[in-house]
């Protein structure tokens, strides 16, 4: 099982849940968040050039899927996410040590949303 953590732009997030939901990908976070992306503004002030480093509203998806859906998953998101300019956004997938499904006890590929098609 992986976790795949997805920062994107706010306003590809409907088009990223649709694409998901396409994909047959079920079970999800989001989250508002704030981040920085490397991009700097430079400023000037009495004591000579300093750097801002500015933060950007993006949203964060968090996603439990076994294996057979990480890479759909990950293709879902980048096919709906991607502008092509600067601020796209990143995706990190993460391993899972385990999961339980708490109204029924169901643990790991059982628990997350979708079974493995294994
Ligand atoms: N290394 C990182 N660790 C954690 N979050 C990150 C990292 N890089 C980017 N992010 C998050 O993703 C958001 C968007 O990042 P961004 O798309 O600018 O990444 P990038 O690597 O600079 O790519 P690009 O060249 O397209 O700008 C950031 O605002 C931040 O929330
Ligand atoms: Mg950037």
């Amino acid at each position: 099982m992986k976790l795949v953590v997805a920062i994107i732009r706010p306003e590809r997030l409907n088009a990223v849940l649709e694409s998901l939901y396409n994909a047959d990908v079920r079970g999800l976070t989001v989250s508002k968040v704030q981040g920085h992306g490397g991009e700097v503004e430079h400023v000037e002030n009495y004591r000579g050039v300093t750097v801002k480093m500015d933060l950007q509203a993006k949203m964060r998806l968090e996603i439990g899927v076994s294996e057979s859906f990480v890479q759909p998953t990950v293709d879902a998101i980048v096919h709906a996410a991607r502008t092509g300019d600067v601020g796209d956004g990143k995706i990190f997938v993460l391993p899972v040590e385990r999961v339980i499904r708490i109204r029924t006890g169901e643990e790991d590929t059982r628990a997350v949303t979708p079974e493995d098609r294994d």
